[in-house]
């Protein structure tokens, strides 16, 4: 199984990485568009097999995109990251334009490739990606819930004291500082409601924190975070290359589910084989309802933006 990640820059290198570490796929092909960049990724990844004990070949392209030929799976995290104090509405204009002529590329060598869009402003990539290829639905899918839900555990756990492990929990909506909506009604510590645990305040504090939680780490580092991204994207690659059919949040085309179409947002999904398996219908109370529509008003607004640049 080969899989392609485009950009080799901190996500789809660390993205390489655990991919490779986790010894699932038997390929990893890393392009970019900067003179022996995804190359030299390559080599300095392909140096840690002895020490790391992979067996996955990592080769790197400047991007001639027929070494990517015949990829099962294709990641594209190209394109400029967020500054601090931006948004990852603002990548749009220069985001739109990569994030189109890579996935053409992509389609072109290998037409039966399921598509992982990671780039931001990432519904509106995924929604883009969409328009421009017009392949099943299954086949496009964008990374944004399955981050913000490790995000998510990882503040549930730090608030409770325990470690993420012993938490579970799932953010919806998009994958926006404003769009996306943690659902702390059903969040749990083995089964147990983390509300028996954590006070209101606190309970709201950890929802803040997850909704921030990129804005915060690109304002710690100057630019966005990449470990927890890169390892977000190996668990979606995963479970289609292994076909796992584990359930994920990611932002998927809507057509009539929880009430929403037209628009790629993030709800939870089974991926496997052939993608997304099955879109998974919740049952969410009238407040997570009136979020989820606040939240898809929003990524509307935003795809609204790629008419207005000629993107579409
Ligand atoms: C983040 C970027 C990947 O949330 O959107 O860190």
């Amino acid at each position: 199984m080969k899989v392609t990640v485009v950009g080799a820059g901190a996500v789809g290198a660390s993205c390489a990485e655990y991919i490779a570490i986790k010894n699932f796929a038997s390929e990893v092909v890393l392009v970019d568009i900067k003179e022996n960049f995804a190359e030299g990724k390559a080599m300095d990844l392909m140096q840690t097999a002895a020490l790391n004990g992979f067996d996955t070949k990592i080769t790197g392209t400047t991007g001639d995109y027929s070494k990517t030929a015949g990829s099962t799976v294709a990641v594209i995290t190209s394109g400029i990251p967020r500054k601090p104090g931006m948004t990852r509405e603002e990548l749009i204009g220069i985001n739109a334009g990569i994030v189109k002529s890579v996935s053409e590329q992509l389609i072109k060598h290998s037409p039966d490739v399921i598509l992982i869009i990671v780039s931001n402003p990432m519904d509106t990539m995924t929604y883009l990606t969409h328009k421009t290829l017009g392949l099943p639905k299954n086949r496009i899918i964008g990374m944004g819930g399955a981050l913000d839900s490790a995000r998510f555990k990882f503040r549930l756990a730090e608030a409770i004291g325990c470690p993420s492990s012993d938490v579970d929990g799932m953010v919806i909506g998009g994958h926006s500082d404003k769009g996306m909506v943690p659902l702390t009604r059903l969040a749990s510590r083995n089964s147990v409601r983390v509300s028996e645990f954590l006070s209101e305040e606190r309970l709201q504090q950890v929802l803040e924190d997850t909704k921030v939680g990129g804005a915060t780490l690109t304002g710690m580092l100057g630019t966005s975070a990449w470990y927890a991204p890169g390892a977000a994207v190996s668990a979606l690659v995963q479970s289609i290359v292994c076909d796992q059919h584990k359930m994920f949040p990611c932002s998927v085309l809507l057509d009539g589910e929880y009430g929403l179409s037209d628009l790629c947002i993030g709800v939870p999904v089974l991926l496997g084989k052939n993608g997304i398996e099955k879109i998974v219908e919740i049952d969410l109370n009238d407040l997570e309802k009136e979020k989820l529509a606040t939240s898809a008003e929003g990524v509307k607004k935003t795809n609204a933006l790629l008419t207005e640049i000629g993107a579409l």
